[in-house]
């Protein structure tokens, strides 16, 4: 019986960069808050790690309305990192993730190169974070955000002045909207990043045929959603070729099966986003499914990434 039990709980531990997980699944920036409305849902603490909704130094009020739109096999959100900012998140959603013993990585997004070093100064001097992920890729801000993402310069800047601040793993989140991710890529690595974060969404839009104006009230946003998950899949797979750390992939991932191709092109851990506002426990299903396959397969996970590479 003990065999058995020990049979179906393959070791699906990682180690992304220096940031132990027990298990590769997280929750994607700003699809799952600071993790309260889905603790009805599931036992936040079983996830891989919680990776929290975009903060900023100040708060932000975020985009005019409407915000989301449903398209084809995805959605379009242009949020504009609503948050409560940094003092915030330390004072009144920081102790409950702690108490609740979930894994949490910080994501933070600045509009200077500045603001990212003081965020990442401020965090250091707290308890309870595991990894700071950086947003230099969101489409829906106007400084900023998308503006670090596309240069290699800008990257590799925002990289060495958050590890200048920072003792914690530091993983770039990768922007789409460039023409060769690679090139971004190797400008993280050789700056310092510990793993690459990929991908955000990709600009887009959607027109109100009726009211003849674009839908989104700030008219482009980010798509995401199973839609992306192709141009995921190729981003990962171009990537893990050229770069020696781990990265954390994600994009249009609904169930075990689209994990599993990540991991094959050479994801370490996975984000689920888009599904969780599908289905609360898809992370949850997603991990027991991927448990599921190892065991299945007579694979570990060490064995599953980068198959579909060699
Ligand atoms: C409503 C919404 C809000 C998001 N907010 C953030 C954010 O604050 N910071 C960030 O880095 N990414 C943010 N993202 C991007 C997701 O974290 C994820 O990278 C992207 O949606 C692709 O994954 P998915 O297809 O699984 O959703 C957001 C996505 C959505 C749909």
């Amino acid at each position: 019986m003990s065999e058995l039990k020990q049979d179906k709980r393959p070791d699906v531990r990682v180690n992304l960069g220096g940031l132990q997980l027990d298990n590769p699944v997280t929750v994607a920036s700003g699809t799952f808050g600071y993790g309260r409305e889905y603790e009805k849902y599931l036992d936040i603490s079983k996830l891989g790690a919680l990776i929290i909704t975009g903060t900023t130094l100040a708060a932000k009020t975020g985009n005019i309305p409407p915000r989301i739109y449903e398209t084809p096999s995805g959605m379009l959100n242009a949020i504009g990192l609503e948050n409560p900012g940094i003092d915030v998140f330390l004072k009144e959603h920081l102790p409950y993730l702690r108490e609740k013993n979930v894994t949490v990585i910080a994501n933070i997004a600045g509009n200077t190169l500045e603001e990212y070093a003081e965020l990442a100064a401020i965090l250091q001097k707290t308890t309870g974070l595991a990894a700071l992920e950086l947003n230099i890729s969101c489409p829906n801000v106007e400084k900023g955000g998308l503006q670090f993402g596309t240069s290699p310069k800008m990257v590799a800047e925002v990289v060495k002045a958050v590890k200048n601040e920072s003792s914690l793993p530091v993983i770039p989140k990768l922007s789409p909207n460039v023409t060769d991710i690679v090139e971004i890529a190797l400008a993280a690595e050789e700056a310092g990043a510990d793993a690459l974060s990929m991908i955000n969404t990709l600009i887009g839009m959607a027109v109100d045929i009726r009211n003849r104006r674009p839908v989104l009230g700030n008219i482009i946003g980010g798509l995401s959603g199973p839609a992306i998950k192709p141009v995921a899949l190729r981003m990962v797979y171009q990537v893990y070729q050229a770069v020696n750390i781990p990265i954390l992939g994600g994009g249009g991932i609904m169930n075990y099966e689209d994990a599993i191709e990540f991991f094959m092109v050479g994801a370490s851990a996975i984000s689920v986003g888009t599904a969780n506002f599908v289905n609360p426990r898809a992370s949850i299903e997603i991990e027991a499914g991927i448990r599921a396959y190892l065991l299945e397969n007579k694979l570990s996970l060490n064995e599953l990434v980068g198959i579909a590479v060699r």
